[in-house]
């Protein structure tokens, strides 16, 4: 790629200047229903791999955004750190899992999880009517239920805004043939 800055460098900086703000890590995550309908949602990234240019989320295998996840991989990312006054808007393919596909990797989180969080897939499915049989009864939390989940989003299409100054910067990064190419555009 030229001297352009990569997508991935930024990100890592982003992170880095807002380190101490955990809203930073909360970003938008688009999907699309069966019906072709863009659904969108707010998750927090547990982990960004510049190297294998991944994001992992947690989440219940039992929620709206697995169902449409398992029936189009397909998915958007939009974050914005609003420190900074960045956004980034990655293109991506998902793939999820679970305790019967890797349960290495799903433990790792879980163990990162503090209780009153890892509680919270003990429940009912998400999205299922409340009633007042719904009350949680947890004896041990030490390992995952079957619908905790871990989404892995490969990314292979970034956009990179920052709307800091004047004039705004914005850059198109897609993949060709295995390299990043910098494109940038008018804000
Ligand atoms: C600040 C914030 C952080 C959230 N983080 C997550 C998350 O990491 N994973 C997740 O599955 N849902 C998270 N949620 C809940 C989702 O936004 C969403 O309501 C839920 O996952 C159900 O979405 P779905 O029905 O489209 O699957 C978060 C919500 C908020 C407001």
């Amino acid at each position: 790629m030229s001297e352009i800055e990569s997508w991935q460098d930024k990100l890592i900086r982003s992170l880095d200047k807002t380190q101490n703000d955990p809203v930073s890590r909360f970003f938008q995550l688009a999907t699309v229903d069966r019906d072709g309908r863009p659904n969108i949602r707010t998750v927090v990234c547990r982990r960004f791999n510049s190297n294998a240019e991944s994001i992992d989320i947690i989440t219940d295998l039992r929620s709206e955004k697995c169902r449409q996840l398992e029936s189009n991989i397909n998915a958007s990312i939009c974050w914005y750190f609003a420190a900074t006054r960045e956004q980034y808007r990655l293109g991506c393919s998902a793939k999820i899992f679970h305790q019967y596909i890797e349960v290495t990797k799903i433990k790792h989180y879980w163990d990162k999880l503090p209780n009153k969080n890892r509680l919270h897939f003990f429940g009912a499915p998400p999205g299922q009517r409340l009633t007042s049989k719904d009350v949680l009864v947890v004896s041990n939390t030490d390992l995952p239920p079957p619908n905790f989940a871990v989404i892995r989003f490969r990314i292979h299409a970034a956009e990179y805004l920052n709307v800091s100054e004047l004039p705004h910067v914005r850059i198109l990064y897609k993949l060709d043939n295995h390299h990043w190419q910098a494109k940038p555009v008018v804000a």
